[in-house]
């Protein structure tokens, strides 16, 4: 989290990218209409298209801003179709070109024209655009079905390119859950972290599993995240959507589940439907209810009476993107249940080793600190959850920002007594160790 963000290169750098294309929609309309080209609109070409090349070369611009080198002809795809993103006057070009059409985006017919391309040239072009070539499978482009229909960037894309995407409509009974987080800010043993990598290999290789080598198409991939709250479910979920470069929503599966019998299932196609295919991942929050087994957790059962358990499931089986189920209870999953699921991550408690760093990590990177205070050492011998080393952390950081002072002991006895006194249990300040010499007498009693 306190690493420096790498040098981004500014977007204004790509400008003769957006000149180039410009003068090549200009050429393309002037042939069309049979006029010849000017010597001068040749030469401002070749100068562009050099330009272009240094912009596109290893450790250029585009490559440190997509981490990624591409062919030739893939740049230039690429390249044709976020422009209209960048400079709205391509998108009218294009839509002049392509018979007066809503779409501000390029057909490949389009490009290969305004490339000026040969037959073997378009012949490289279609393969770059096929569904299993990099540029689809690694979510840059969205494929087309031929070579007329319109191709638009990825989402995933314009989130690379700095958040100049165009904001999705939040699907009906979902909350967006802002999401930067990095691999990074999570804590985790190593087995755990795997998995999640691995949850990630579902979406993004799903192209090349299932129709490059025909792998059996299924919907999804779910997980299941069981931990107690606050272990981190939530935060790996938005890291999960930050590598994707996608929206994450949360569903709270109580609150969708309306006591009035039909909306339930009216509801949840509405959601599904808004999320269809789109670049998002869905986390449904209280997941408890659709694997409780029978007799078990009778009251969650309850709240979900009017709703057949089992459409829910299917309908979340059904649908074609990453989707998130939380619970904390772990011990009542169903085998039968567990089956559907692509992955099962279990959340524990953070040992003492983990503790320790998410004190490290919690507290405000620039504040400062008491010169003797061994943060990690004190307040990692106390079992909080990472949730409330979350809370501490921030309580003794205004306490001391409240004083005028550096954070020191006192304040995080006093954010870690505050912590342990919230769900309303007897608390003795032996809980906190070597901190309880720290914690002001006056709160011990009230
Ligand atoms: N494993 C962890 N690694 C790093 N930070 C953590 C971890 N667990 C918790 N945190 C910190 O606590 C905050 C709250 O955790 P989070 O919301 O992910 O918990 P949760 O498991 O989703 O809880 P709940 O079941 O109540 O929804 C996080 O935003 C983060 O700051
Ligand atoms: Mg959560």
């Amino acid at each position: 989290m306190n690493a420096p963000l790498p040098d981004r290169p500014s977007l204004d750098l790509l400008a003769p990218e957006w000149e180039r294309l410009q003068l090549l929609a200009y050429l393309a309309g002037q042939g069309r209409s049979g006029q010849p080209m000017a010597d001068e609109d040749l030469e401002r070409l070749r100068l562009l298209q050099q330009q272009v090349e240094a912009l596109r070369a290893p450790d250029g611009p585009w490559q440190r801003l997509l981490g990624l080198g591409l062919e030739a002809v893939e740049w230039d795809a690429l390249v044709a179709v976020v422009a209209p993103e960048f400079e709205p006057r391509i998108g009218w070009a294009y839509q002049q070109l392509q018979g007066g059409g809503r779409e501000p985006w390029p057909s490949r017919a389009l490009i290969h024209e305004l490339l000026a391309l040969d037959a073997d040239q378009g012949e490289a072009l279609r393969h770059a655009l096929a569904p299993t070539a990099p540029l689809v499978r690694q979510r840059l482009l969205q494929g087309a079905e031929d070579g007329w229909q319109p191709l638009m960037p990825d989402a995933a894309l314009l989130a690379r390119l700095g958040g100049h995407h165009r904001p999705l409509p939040t699907p009906p009974g979902a909350e967006p859950v802002p999401a930067p987080a990095a691999w990074d800010d999570l804590v985790l043993p190593a087995g755990r972290l795997a998995m999640l990598r691995e949850f990630l290999l579902w979406v993004e290789h799903r192209s090349t599993v299932e129709d490059g080598w025909g792998g059996e198409a299924c919907g999804g991939p779910v997980a299941l995240f069981a931990g107690p709250s606050g272990t981190g479910k939530t935060l790996a979920a938005r890291v999960i959507a930050s590598a994707l470069g996608w929206q994450l929503f949360r569903i709270d599966l109580g609150r969708l589940v309306s006591k009035y019998v039909g909306e339930t299932e009216r509801n949840l196609n509405r959601l599904f439907d808004a999320a269809h295919d789109q670049p998002m991942v869905l986390q449904f929050d209280e997941a408890d209810a659709l694997f409780a087994k029978r007799g078990e957790i009778k009251e969650a059962r309850d709240r979900y009476a009017n709703m057949e358990v089992s459409h829910l499931l299917s309908r979340i089986e059904r649908h074609r993107g990453p989707v998130i189920l939380t619970t904390n209870l772990r011990r009542n999953l169903d085998a039968a249940f567990t089956r559907r699921l692509q992955l099962v991550v279990e959340f524990p408690r953070p040992d003492a080793g983990a503790r320790e760093r998410l004190w490290s990590r919690l507290l405000p990177p620039r504040a400062p600190r008491a010169v003797d205070l061994d943060v990690a050492g004190l307040a990692g011998a106390i079992a909080l959850t990472g949730g409330q080393i979350r809370n501490a952390a921030l309580h003794a950081a205004y306490l001391a920002a409240g004083a005028g002072v550096p954070i020191g002991a006192a304040h995080l006895a006093q954010g870690i007594w505050r912590e342990l006194n919230k769900d309303g249990r007897e608390c003795t300040v032996d809980e906190l160790g070597a901190l309880a010499a720290y914690l002001p007498k006056e709160l011990i009693d009230g």
